[in-house]
């Protein structure tokens, strides 16, 4: 089976594997992990921040930065398709009581002008508007990359204004491969930001949540509230260390690769590439209902050895990583001649 369903899906490779076995371990709550330090310190640099911390998941790293920046009882700003609003199941809400105001953006992208009018005015009715997310690259809009100009505006908007910015960069490393912008660039107008190593860098578990140092002293805090606090972590942050050191640089080998699926899909009168374009390593299709529904596709596919999630009635993803060769790619190109050659509408209409 050739498994397009996510970039977490990879296995660690056997040099990775090594690292992990020979990793320098301390207990991380009592003291010190040398190789967590190790990596919180090396992730810091590349982001440009002053601090970092280690935590098992992005899902974590999103909602302690929330957490920290709202106050209980107000409201952050986040665009309608994000991770954090969609698949974190609400937990600002569920573990810090905080809402969310959400706005459509176009391919996952929102514009100032659209947020110009959405703080709330101070009275007692209202909510208060503390923090504004943003998703780069974007998982849901198919891995878009959000334009810097487009990112400075919004930060520069919500500084003025006394909000905070978060930035969710769980494939922030794609997005400075694919734009040629360094990490510390595309993460510089935001007073937190949120990476992972289980995505396309294909380590086995773990995040960083980056910031200034009394923020990362509360994320601290947090983070054990949250029973994320870790002891001997360096057995898993030596893979993430290992990644973050022999991985990024090859994430555009992901991107051609889910380019040359772009190029099949729309030499076929029945798929769309979503937001006409491939800029990382996630591409979201478009199914025509002449050919059927999105959850036919997925099964036909995978009756040819392809993995990959449907992802509404009638669009699906594919996500290329780094366990996928490029001859397996054209094995996935070929599936999809095959499928979009015989639908289940056409095929039962013949039957009828
Ligand atoms: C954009 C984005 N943010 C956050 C997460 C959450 O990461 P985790 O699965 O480590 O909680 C994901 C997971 O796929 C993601 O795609």
């Amino acid at each position: 089976m050739i498994d397009l369903r996510s970039d977490t899906v990879t296995r660690p490779t056997p040099e990775m594997r090594m690292a992990i076995a020979d990793a320098a371990v301390g207990d991380a709550v009592i003291d010190i992990d040398p190789t967590t330090d190790r990596l919180e310190r090396l992730t810091a640099d590349i982001l440009g921040k002053e601090a970092s911390l280690f935590m098992p998941s992005g899902s974590m790293t999103n909602q302690i930065a929330i957490r920290i920046h709202c106050d209980r009882g107000t409201e952050f700003i986040c665009e309608s398709n994000c991770h954090i609003y969609n698949y974190e199941q609400a937990a600002f809400a569920q573990l810090s009581g905080v809402v969310a105001q959400t706005v459509l953006g176009h391919d996952g992208i929102m514009q100032v002008d659209q947020l110009r009018h959405l703080i709330r005015p101070e009275n007692d009715h209202m909510v208060r508007t503390r923090l504004v997310c943003l998703e780069n690259t974007h998982n849901r809009a198919g891995g878009r990359i959000q334009p810097p100009g487009t990112v400075e505006a919004i930060c520069q908007w919500a500084h003025d204004h006394g909000l905070k910015t978060h930035l969710d960069g769980a494939r922030l490393w794609n997005a400075a491969v694919a734009s040629g912008q360094s990490e510390e660039t595309l993460a510089k107008p935001f007073d937190s930001v949120s990476v992972c190593f289980s995505k396309g860098l294909g380590a086995p578990v773990g995040s960083v949540l980056a910031g200034s140092k009394e923020f990362i002293v509360e994320a601290k805090r947090v983070r054990k509230l949250f029973g994320g606090a870790m002891r001997q972590s360096g057995m898993i942050a030596a893979g993430a260390l290992y990644a973050l050191m022999h991985h990024r640089e090859r994430l555009i080998e992901d991107h051609e690769s889910a380019k040359i699926i772009g190029d099949t899909v729309r030499k076929s009168d029945c798929l769309q590439v979503l937001g006409g374009c491939v800029e990382t390593n996630i591409v979201a299709i478009a199914i025509d209902e002449s050919w059927g529904t999105a959850a036919q596709f997925v099964k036909s596919l995978h009756s040819q050895g392809v993995l990959c999630f449907a992802i509404g009635p009638q669009s699906i993803r594919m996500v290329t990583h780094l366990d996928v060769s490029r001859s397996q790619i054209s094995d996935v190109c070929d599936a999809l001649r095959r499928v979009t050659s015989s639908s289940p509408l056409a095929l039962a209409t013949q039957l009828a």
